[in-house]
């Protein structure tokens, strides 16, 4: 029996999604700079977890930043450059733009952040001209609040949760003239920019399916906060993926919105306390992520920092470069295992093909000195 809080949904595997064509490879691989990022094959900890295969995503180095988060924040930044522009989607690219960014009447853009998605709003902003002003919660180590102001962002330091640093920034945005508010998550009524940052995370789940090779996928694992990128996978796994793996989400118990979400059948908000997965630390599940979260995920579970810390220290030893939310990842699997029950619910055997997405590397959010 495990004693990790989880969730099971075997029948999720069925659900299916509507997808429509995604723009968003192109326009990345139209990026100074961009190429994907790696799979990597860890056979000595599939042995030990007695699976078939372990790989690991590995979002350490995208586009020089050590997190996924500019898949997503590049593409809504250029969705919404080009609707100012009048650049259809399909035919936006980097340099179309970054030529025209002057003439979009975009002066500010504006986002909350645990770090990461800070960070990569700032990034975009930088590349194309265009202030940016990032709004945190408490718990944002000094590290990642130094790497978006690298950026030449300025910082808003809240010492409150996410999700009012959320608030903060959405109000900060409504008052500046020319400021467009760039966030990952989404509510009645900011539905479109949040859209687009899923569309553009779902060019890491077509990566992995041109990696992976002839062994298939059987489970993909994925770190969660308010559950965009989740969102996005369960989009492209249920949706045009030619895979039908099982999909589990990890959380930090501090903060496992979207597990109690599921328990409850209905989106919950909870109180959040910090913790070392300070990208994971989100108290309410995205709205538009919701339905897909809990039509499309076959289980969920939730993780202390301490199993955490162990599993980064774990990837780095094999040599993946890994911070906490990346990390988390490898914990749950192992919670997820360790629950006989749950193996077999999900069908999960000593030949299945397990995938973790590795989010984050160890420069994005080093383990504090305690652990
Ligand atoms: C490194 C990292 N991994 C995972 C996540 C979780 O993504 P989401 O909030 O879309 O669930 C975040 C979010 O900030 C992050 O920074």
């Amino acid at each position: 029996m495990s004693s990790f809080p989880t969730f099971l949904h075997p029948e999720a595997k069925s659900w299916r999604h509507e997808s429509t064509k995604n723009w968003a490879p192109k326009f990345h691989a139209s990026i100074p700079g961009f190429s994907e990022s790696s799979l990597i094959s860890l056979p000595e900890l599939a042995h030990e977890l007695g699976i078939g295969s372990l790989h690991v995503k590995n979002e350490s180095s995208r586009l020089d930043l050590p997190a996924f988060k500019i898949l997503g924040a590049s593409w809504a930044v250029a969705r919404v450059y080009g609707e100012r522009l009048g650049i259809a989607e399909a035919d936006l690219t980097f340099s179309a733009i970054k030529e025209n960014a002057s003439k979009s009447g975009i002066t500010l853009l504006v986002a909350a952040t645990d770090g990461n998605h800070g960070r990569a709003v700032a990034r975009m902003g930088k590349y194309l001209g265009c202030k940016a002003e990032i709004f945190i919660p408490y718990g944002v180590s000094p590290e990642a609040i130094a790497a978006i102001e690298s950026e030449g962002a300025i910082v808003h330091r809240t010492e409150e949760s996410y999700d009012f640093a959320v608030d903060k920034a959405k109000v900060f945005s409504d008052s500046v003239s020319g400021a467009v508010l760039i966030q990952d998550t989404s509510w009645e009524g900011y539905e479109d920019i949040p859209a687009w940052i899923v569309e553009g995370y779902q060019t890491l789940c077509s990566e992995i399916d041109e990696q992976i090779g002839a062994s298939g996928i059987d489970v993909v694992v994925i770190p969660v906060g308010v559950g965009s990128l989740a969102h996005a996978v369960v989009a492209h796994y249920r949706g045009a993926s030619k895979f039908y793996p099982a999909l589990v989400c990890v959380e930090p118990t501090v903060a496992a919105c979207v597990l109690e979400s599921l328990h409850r059948d209905e989106r919950t908000s909870v109180e959040t306390s910090p913790t070392i997965m300070a990208g994971l630390n989100c108290g309410t599940p995205s709205e538009a992520a919701w339905p897909l979260l809990r039509n499309g995920l076959s289980a969920a579970v939730s993780i202390g920092d301490q199993e955490c810390a162990v599993a980064v220290k774990d990837l780095n030893a094999h040599g993946v470069d890994s911070g906490p939310c990346g990390g988390a990842t490898l914990a749950g699997l192992r919670a997820l295992l360790s629950n006989e029950s749950a193996r077999k619910e999900l069908g999960i055997t000593s030949g299945s093909h397990v995938v973790l997405i590795n989010t984050e590397g160890f420069q994005a959010n080093p383990l504090p000195s305690t652990f």
